[in-house]
Parts: C-alpha cells; sequence; structure tokens
C-alpha cells in the first residue's frame, strides 16, 4: 500500500509534539527530504496542525535557499555561492540561468527538464565558479557559456 502525502506529513507532525512552533523548519526539513518537496497540500496540513497561515509557511520557507516547492527537474542544477565562486561572479551566472530557464531558484521549469538549487560551498573553490548538474561539475563558467551547457543537456533528452 503507498502512503499518501497527507499521512507523511501527519506521521511527521506527530513525531514533533510539544511546541510545534519551533518546530515549523525541522518539520518542513522532514516533509522535503520524504516527499521531495514541499507541496502546497503538505504546506497547507502543517499549517492547519500547527495553527500558522499557510502564507506565514510560505514566508518562512522562501527565507531559507534549501526549500523546493516543486518536484525537481530532470536534471537539477546546483549553483555554488560560496565566497570563492561569488568573488569570480556567480551571482552572474546565476540571473542567466534564470533568464534562459525562466524560473527562479527553488523551481523548475514547466517542461520538468530543469531544477534549480542555490548552494554553500560544494568543495571545488578551485573550479570556481562552479555549478553542478546531477552530479557533473561545470568549472571556470562564464556567463556566455551557460546557454551551450544546458542546450546540450536539452539535446540529451530530445
Ligand atoms: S566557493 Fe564555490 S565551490 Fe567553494
Amino acid at each position: 500500500m503507498t502512503t499518501s502525502i497527507a499521512e507523511t506529513v501527519k506521521e511527521i507532525l506527530a513525531d514533533h509534539p510539544g511546541d510545534e512552533r519551533d518546530s515549523l523548519i525541522p518539520i518542513l526539513q522532514e516533509v522535503q527530504e520524504r516527499l521531495g518537496f514541499l507541496s502546497r497540500e503538505s504546506v497547507e496540513i502543517v499549517g492547519k496542525t500547527l495553527g500558522i497561515p499557510a502564507s506565514k509557511i510560505y514566508g518562512v520557507a522562501t527565507f531559507y535557499n534549501q526549500f523546493r516547492f516543486s518536484p525537481q527537474g530532470k536534471y537539477h542544477i546546483q549553483i555554488c555561492r560560496g565566497t570563492a565562486c561569488h568573488v569570480k561572479g556567480s551571482a552572474a551566472i546565476l540571473d542567466v540561468i534564470k533568464r534562459e530557464l525562466k524560473i527562479e531558484t527553488g523551481e523548475t521549469t514547466r517542461d520538468g527538464l530543469f531544477s534549480l538549487e542555490v548552494v554553500a560551498c560544494i568543495g571545488a573553490c578551485g573550479l570556481a565558479p562552479v555549478i553542478n548538474i546531477d552530479g557533473e561539475f561545470h568549472a571556470n563558467l562564464t556567463t556566455q557559456a551557460i546557454p551551450r551547457i544546458l542546450d546540450r543537456y536539452r539535446r540529451q533528452t530530445g
């Protein structure tokens, strides 16, 4: 028997009795870990149980870069915002990726192909600025290189 989203979220909430408002972030982390992302249904159940409006939960969750509100894409892009990458222009690279894919951080493209996450240092500072797509590092990036890289993944699928 498969467990529904509601059952999973209720199980997680049951593990956090007591002062639940303080547990909001750990609860959301656990929901994301088990279900892959924070669906509207999950957020609503958490909100109802903790007595926090869903809008407030979205506000809190979007403040932390770690939460996703849609399922991961076929290719998951992680862009490093660590110091070395930042100094070498990761913010401009992030802007180009967002523009090319028409998504924000934490979102997935409509065709389900790409999702985007900003992460802390991924331990490849010598390659800065760097992105990781499904475990594959793309090093010493320039903004001009991004469209070509994304096209390569699109072609792998087509
Ligand atoms: S700062 Fe980007 S890999 Fe370390």
